[in-house]
Order: C-alpha cells, then structure tokens, then sequence
C-alpha cells in the first residue's frame, strides 16, 4: 500500500510549482502552503504526530540496524513507519543517507527527516566560543564563522542547527555563558542575526544553509543563583526589555525554529507557556516556522510539578505551541490518543504539523531528501585549510586586550628566550571549549605551539607546565575533579621564568570547565594557579597573562597585578596561532567585553545596564554615610565592564555633535563622532553608541547600547561615524507593556567602552 501512494504524493509535489513569497513575513509563501496542504490533507492522524516526533540517533547507520539491539530496532520500526519527523545527532552523509532512506522508502508518504545537531560553534573546524565571538563586535566576522559551520554541516548530512543560543547571560556562575553574546540585548541581537544569516543564508533551500534555531526561550540564562535548569523569576519589564528583544529580531527576520528552555518563568514551564509560545511569539511575532522543546523537557514538567503524567505533559505542550517533541516520548505515546478522546483539539496537531511541513518544503527536502547527504562533499568540504583560515582571523578578532601597563605587548619576534608557563598552555583540547560539534579531542593549536610557529628558531621557547587542573579531561556529560595540585611543578616554571627575557602565563579553566551543566559557585581560578602567577612574578617582570575561560573569571589579585593582561577564551581549532597573531603584534587587538567581569562573585548579578535604585550614590555632603545602594565591603563596580578592551594603538573622539537637540516623535537625528588614530600602529576600533531615558513610565537603564560600528583606522588617520536617532531607537516597553518611545529628555553617549563616553542631551516631542 505505501508504495502506491507515494508515486501520487510525489506526482503531486511536482505539479505545484514554487511561488512567490506573501509581503511581510518571510517564511510565508503562498505556493509552499498549498503544497503544505495538500501533504497535511493526505497524513493519518498517526502520522502527523510521528512527524512531531524527535529522536536521538542512537545507532550506527552506515550498516543495517544491529540485531539485538531492541532499542534501535524500536527506533527502526518507528521510522519506517513515518513515527518519526527528526532525528537528531546523526551526522555523516553515509549515516544520514541511510536514515533517510530507510523513512522516504518505507513510509507511506515519504516525508523526509530534518536531521538536527548543535552546530554551536563550527562543526569541524571549532570557532570562538559564541561569548568570545561576541567580543569581536564583528558582525561579519561572525556572520562567516556561522556559513563555515553551515557548509561543513551540511556535508555531513545535517541540514538544522540548534543554534544561535541568544539567552542573554548577567551570571558567570551558569556554565552556558560561553554559548551565548553576553549581558547585552543589543549586541546579543546583532550577533544572533548575523549567526542566523550564516547558517540559513537567504536562500534555506540551497544545499549548504542549515535551519537555525533561536533557543531557549525564555529565560534560562536568568535561572536562580546562576544554577543550570533553575528557576527563573523575572518580571515582565525585564522580560520584555531584555530577555525576548533577540528572539523578536530572529522571528520577524525569518529564523525557522526556536527552542523552548528547561526553566519554569514565574511559574510555568517554559516548555507549557501558552503566553511565550502563542501570544508572543506565534501571534504578535508573526512566526511561522516551528518550536522545538529541549531535550525531555515535556516530561520534565511532571518534576516541575506542573504535569501529573505525561500524557498530560503532552497536552500542556501541544496545546500551549510547542510543536515538536525532542526525546520525551510524549507526542509518540500519547498525541493520538489525546485527540481521539477530544482532550486535544486536532487543530494544534494540524497547526503544528503545518509548520514542521512547512520547514521542510523551505528545506527542499521534498524535491531531494537526500541532497545533504554528499560524501563527496563531506570528504572536501570539511576541515579544510580555507576554513581553518577563516578560523584562526574569527578567533585574533575575538581577544581582548585588558592590560597593556609597560607597553610589553607585542612582544618582538627576536626576543632571545620566552618562557611559556602553565597547563592550558600546551593544552590542544581546552580550546575547543564545550559544544564543539564534532571537533576532534586535542586536535587545536595550542598556544605553545602557536608561539612556536610564529617565532624563527633563533628564539629559544621553554615550557613548564607548572600547575595541574582537572583530573582527565572530563566528559561532556561528567562533572570534573579537581584533585589538590601538589606543586611539583612549581620549580621548573619559576626557574624557566627566571631565565627568560618574557614570560607568557597561561591561566583559566579547562575546555569542559564551562558549558551546560557546569555552573559553579565559585569562579576563580581552580587550583593553585594563583599561587604559581605570585611565585613567577617574584622572578620576572615581564609577563604576559593570557586567561582562557568560557566565562568571566572572577581573580582581582590576578587583575590588579599583572601587568599585560589578554582574555583569550576558548578560541578553537586554530587557537595557539590566533594568540600568537595578537602576542606578536601580527594583529592589533580589538575586540571588547561582551560581559562585564565581576570582582566577585557576590556583586553577581552585574551588568552595566542597570537601572538607578533610590538611592544610587551618597547625596553631597553625605560622606561617610552607609544609607546607599552599595556593599559595605567592595566597589559597586566590575573588575572590567561591558565593552571595555584595548588595542596596541590609541583613539582620539572628537566633535561629538546631534544634528538637533530637539526631535519629533516621526523625526530622526543624526549624531556624529570623529574618531583618530593617534598611536603609532594601525588597528580597529569599535565605537559604541548608548543612549539614557532621563525619566519614563517604567525606569530605564543608566544606559543602553543602541548601536556600535567597528572601524579601522591606518596610523595619524581619522573617520567620522554616524549613528541615526528615530523614535525606535528611543523606545522601549513601557510600563503598559507597549514597545513606544516616551517623550522627553534622552542622553545620548558616544565612547570606546560602556564607562567612559561623552554625553549629549536630546528632547523627543510628540
Ligand atoms: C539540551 C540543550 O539545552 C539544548 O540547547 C540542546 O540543543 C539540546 N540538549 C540538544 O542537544
């Protein structure tokens, strides 16, 4: 029987010809809904609910499904039975072309699989952490590490990614800072579009884009005390403002699924939250692709307490608009069911088959299901030089610089002895960082050999592991041991740092140390790296500090005392060489933090966009006094705030100027700045643009980025950059929940970090 039914379906496809695409939203074309419906008026209910099915791939496809193995072979039958619409984690062209074989001919209708993984940064090819891209403040740069990731996915049969993450992050203790853009809105925006272009390209049907995913929504980087999968009390004004502005940007440019979050919001399961997923994000935002929920997380509201059973578990998802299922087994057991009793209305069913279907034909999975599944492809197009090119530029971009007290950096290339200090240093695994797709263990450049790459065999280049960390490697899914460092390794670094006319220390956190399921309530160095960086100071004064973290590191001692500082994170495959490009002055530093760096844990949460409480500092006259907001024992301050980094070469702002000071609710200003290299070295600069709601309906931050540009400027050169003012740039969602700009007296700040601008004042009149 299927076989007869299949030459009609596909008879059918082909008479329905592409269309054009409906005004406004961009995953709405009229021809792709008819083909939609025209496959939905086919489907058994059995069916659709197989095609809001997720499975892991737990089974090896490039032979036949193992004998024995009950699970797989439940899985198998599943397949060929159209129960399920995705699989996830199955990679390679072989692996996929088998899976999808198995579905397309043995299915009654054929539908084809999208086959998912977390494409988080690169696939092969390992780029900067999301948070140390972020740092790059470099759109395009990011925009490309994302299209390498696409290409080298799609070789290998993958065609969804489960990214961007644009949960905005203001805790360092939760470990999944290093997968997102950091504590701001904006730039989190900015950089989660220009991921979503990389990996969906403007043309998703072509054979090298990938579906994005926007996750989690929403909340999770909120969840309580920074602890993983907690939860998550924000009010509605912080929500709004921002939590969803980076979901918003990616659903009304097209982004085709989200990802709901592990955390309950105020209350509710994200996973079962009819406000986030239907008002929100479905009718106000007009998107048309489709949810995905996190892994179990439609069985995990039965922990929360919100679900009795899973099978009301499924109903609270479906019913509030998640649509697919990823590995809680609840739409499988339990959807058919649902809707046959009249629990479930069969329209959410329809609704949300509609929009994976409809994800599909975007896909072109319905003209050739197995155009991703090359191995030609996958053999050349993965891993390749060009790539890890592109890598090791994304990855000098993404290096801030924090300290440059002497003047040491860069270091000259004839310098006669350089002592490299520390584990990280040789370490070829810890720059992958976490979510490293299928990043091969120790297969990175470590720094070590990045600086011997760069130097000429007349230098002499020692190295001294110094301090231990973690215990193996950890896995992804093992929390790692810190067995206590018993300095044996003390003697050989401080003698090698004695000797050496430079020393580069390597401190920070192991590769896994960061990520999903590794928060930690203390983020100071592990072990006694601290210890080992006080010992070598003793010997030499000429050391570089390079940290290599997933997260903001909170160590003052270390901060205050080192004179060179560079926070290199977790930079990829082409690391080593990526430090030693900065090292050695190949290239100038300019990327800024993307998340401020606390002083201590206990300042946490910390974030430059703040709003004032009552009482923000000692009113004059009042010194001494304790009656204001502010710890009795520390600066209210970060070590290093948001945007802060420097560069080997100094920038002059000048002539700061605002077309007018005075602008209509339909009028636009325009602000200027002349920005000059006044050092001795060419290098970027990114100059930031922030504006202040003086007073509103709801209080607004001290300060908001609303814009940034990223230029380089040769030696004794000078450019002038624009930034346009209307109404949206003023606006926010006020306190009656709607996105407006209030009239007003508005500042507006130009400068080369969050903390030192210039200010000018703006009045918007209605
Ligand atoms: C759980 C994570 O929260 C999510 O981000 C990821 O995409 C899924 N697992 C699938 O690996």
């Amino acid at each position: 029987m299927n076989k007869m039914v299949r030459p009609f379906f596909f008879t059918l496809m082909l008479i329905l010809i592409s269309g054009s695409v409906f005004a406004q939203n961009p995953l709405t074309n009229e021809k792709i809904e008819q083909k939609v419906d025209s496959v939905l008026a086919l489907m058994t209910l059995e069916e659709k609910a197989g095609q809001l099915n997720q499975h892991n791939g737990s089974w090896d496809f490039t032979g036949p499904v193992p004998d024995g193995n009950e699970y797989a072979q439940t899985r198998a039958a599943l397949l060929k039975n159209g129960g399920v619409g995705s699989l996830l984690n199955v990679t390679g062209a072989k692996a996929t072309y088998e899976a999808q074989k198995l579905v397309v001919e043995n299915s009654r209708l054929g539908i084809p699989l999208i086959f998912g993984f977390d494409v988080i940064h690169g696939f092969k090819t390992i780029f900067p952490i999301p948070l140390a891209e972020a740092a790059s403040w470099d759109v395009k740069a990011v925009e490309q590490s994302a299209r390498v990731a696409a290409i080298e996915a799609s070789a290998a049969g993958v065609n969804w990614t489960f990214a961007p993450m644009v949960d905005v992050g203001r805790d360092a203790r939760w470990g999944r800072v290093m997968e997102g853009s950091g504590e701001d809105p904006y730039l989190g925006t900015q950089m989660a579009l220009a991921r979503m272009q990389g990996f969906q390209t403007s043309d998703l049907s072509s054979y090298n884009s990938i579906m994005a995913t926007g996750k989690h929504l929403a909340g999770y980087g909120f969840s309580e005390s920074g602890r993983d999968y907690n939860t998550v009390d924000v009010g509605k004004h912080t929500l709004l403002n921002i939590i969803l502005p980076p979901f918003e940007a990616l659903a009304k440019n097209g982004v085709g699924t989200f990802m709901n979050s592990f955390n309950d919001l105020n209350g509710i399961p994200a996973n079962g939250d009819t406000y986030l997923q239907r008002t929100l994000l479905k009718e106000d935002w007009g998107f048309e692709g489709f949810i995905i929920s996190d892994w179990g997380s439609i069985r995990q509201m039965i922990n929360h307490g919100y679900s009795k059973d899973l099978k009301q578990a499924a109903y609270h998802s479906i019913t509030s608009g998640n649509d697919m299922d990823m590995e809680s087994e609840a739409y499988q057991h339990h959807l058919v069911d649902l809707v046959e009793s009249g629990e479930v209305d069969i329209k959410f069913v329809d609704e949300a088959v509609r929009r994976v279907l409809r994800m599909k034909f975007h896909l072109g999975l319905f003209d050739d299901p197995y155009k991703y599944s090359d191995e030609t492809r996958e053999a050349n197009m993965i891993y390749t030089e060009e790539h890890r090119a592109i890598a090791r530029d994304v990855a000098k971009r993404s290096i801030v610089l924090l300290k440059n007290e002497n003047e040491l950096l860069p270091i000259s290339k004839s310098t006669p002895k350089i002592a490299v200090i520390g584990h990280l240093a040789a370490d070829k695994d810890t720059p992958l960082g976490n979510w490293r797709g299928r990043g091969e263990s120790e297969s990175a450049v470590s720094l070590l050999e990045g600086i011997e790459n760069a130097v000429g065999s007349d230098v002499e280049v020692t190295y001294a592991e110094g301090y231990t960390l973690a215990e193996g490697n950890g896995s992804f899914s093992q929390a790692l041991n810190f067995p206590k460092d018993d300095g044996s390794g003390f003697d050989d670094a401080v003698s090698n740092a004695r000797e050496a006319d430079v020393v580069i220390m390597v401190v920070g956190e192991e590769g896994l140390q960061s990520g999903e399921g590794r928060s930690q309530t203390d983020i100071s160095l592990k072990g006694r790296q601290l210890e080992l960086f006080k010992l070598v100071q003793e010997v030499n004064d000429n050391i570089v500090t390079v940290v290599m973290a997933g997260r903001p590191i909170v160590e003052p001692e270390l901060y205050e005392n080192a004179s060179s500082l560079l926070y290199a994170w977790h930079l990829g495959t082409e690391a080593g060489n990526a430090i030693a490009d900065v090292l050695f002055g190949d290239y100038n530093p300019a990327a800024k933090l993307p998340m401020s760096i606390p002083r201590d844990v206990g300042q946490i949460p910390i974030y430059y966009n703040f709003r004032n409480p009552g009482r923000p500092t000692p009113g004059p006259g009042d010194a001494g006094s304790v009656f204001w907001s502010q710890f009795n024992d520390m600066p209210n301050s970060p070590q290093y705030i948001f945007g802060y980094g420097l560069s080997y070469t100094e920038f002059e702002y000048s002539d700061f100027s605002v077309t007018k000071n005075t602008m209509a609710m339909d009028d636009e200003v325009e602000v200027t700045v002349t920005v000059k290299n006044s050092g001795s070295v060419a290098g970027e600069e990114v100059v930031q643009f922030y504006i202040k709601d003086h007073f509103a309906s709801a209080i607004r931050p001290v300060k908001e980025l609303k814009g940034f540009e990223k230029i380089m400027l040769e030696t004794g050169e000078s450019k002038t950059v624009t930034f346009i003012v209307n109404w949206e740039t003023l606006a926010f969602y006020a306190a009656d929940e709607q996105f407006k700009a209030e009239p007003g007296m508005f500042s507006l700040m130009v400068g080369t970090n969050s903390n030192d601008v210039q200010t000018l004042e703006l009045e918007l009149v209605e």
